[in-house]
């Protein structure tokens, strides 16, 4: 069974595990224990300092793929479209069939509904596997309050849940997606729904590998901080300034 199989066979039967990855030696670490790994354009803020995804580009998430690539064996490798490359089919699959070739990534990630439909079904219609993602939208949305409080905001999203099934996306990522809401989509759709913000109801969860690992200095409600290795960082390099300046490092040990 190939792995996006493998992957839809996991709906109503065992949880799925994702993560970010930016970079190689860190990918080779998520790998034994993720289902997926994103190589997401939420890169552009944690690395980055932009204010927003919108300023990350097609070659920006190349070369991290690439270098993510080489860490990632057994997991799906999935990379994020970044804003303003999949406007239409024609620029979609342009775009998707340049970061595949690049890359060699396992699938591509689109962010929004109905508005990108045509472009999604290009992509799968070309073989290209695609995941969506609704829910908040770091792309084009202006502020990232949760959504599915409004009925209208509930009516849309399981609107565009069906809407991208019916285009053939494997699985969907839920963003900041009200937990009753998550819940019902998730029991609508045939298709595993992998939830960020959006409770333990969807079939899998994904993080930001910095936030999970208290690097990025993030405060929002959905972030666990599975550790805190900001503080680990702070005190091997004061340790490492210390020695140097007394000139404890290196020593004999050290040193040919
Ligand atoms: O860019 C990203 O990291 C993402 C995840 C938060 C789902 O899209």
């Amino acid at each position: 069974m190939d792995k996006i199989k493998k992957l839809i066979a996991k709906k109503n039967k065992s949880k799925i595990v994702s993560l970010t990855a930016y970079s190689k030696n860190i990918a080779s670490i998520l790998d034994n224990y993720c289902d997926i790994v994103l190589v997401g354009d939420s890169l552009g803020s944690v690395l980055y300092n932009y204010k927003s995804t919108r300023q990350v580009t097609l070659d920006m998430m190349i070369e991290h793929s690439k270098s993510v690539r080489m860490g990632v064996k057994k997991a799906l490798m999935v990379v994020d479209m970044p804003h303003n490359t999949y406007r239409n089919p024609k620029e979609a699959l342009k775009n998707a069939k340049k970061i595949i070739s690049k890359t060699k990534c396992d699938a591509v990630k689109l962010e929004g509904g109905k508005k990108i439909y045509n472009s999604i079904q290009t992509l799968v219609k070309n073989k290209i596997p695609v995941m969506g993602h609704l829910g908040v939208l770091p792309q084009s949305d202006k502020t990232f309050k949760f959504k599915g409080k409004k009925k209208s905001e509930r009516e849309k999203i399981l609107k565009d849940a069906k809407i991208l099934e019916s285009a053939g996306v494997f699985s969907i990522v839920l963003e900041c997606v009200e937990t009753s809401l998550a819940k019902y989509v998730t029991k609508q759709i045939n298709i595993p729904t992998i939830g960020i913000g959006a409770s333990n109801n969807c079939d899998g969860q994904i993080l930001v590998f910095d936030d999970l690992i208290g690097l990025n200095p993030i405060n929002a409600r959905f972030v666990k901080k599975y550790a805190n290795i900001h503080k680990q960082i702070k005190k091997a390099v004061s340790n490492y300034s210390k020695d140097v300046r007394e000139a404890q490092f290196p020593s004999k040990k050290y040193s040919y």
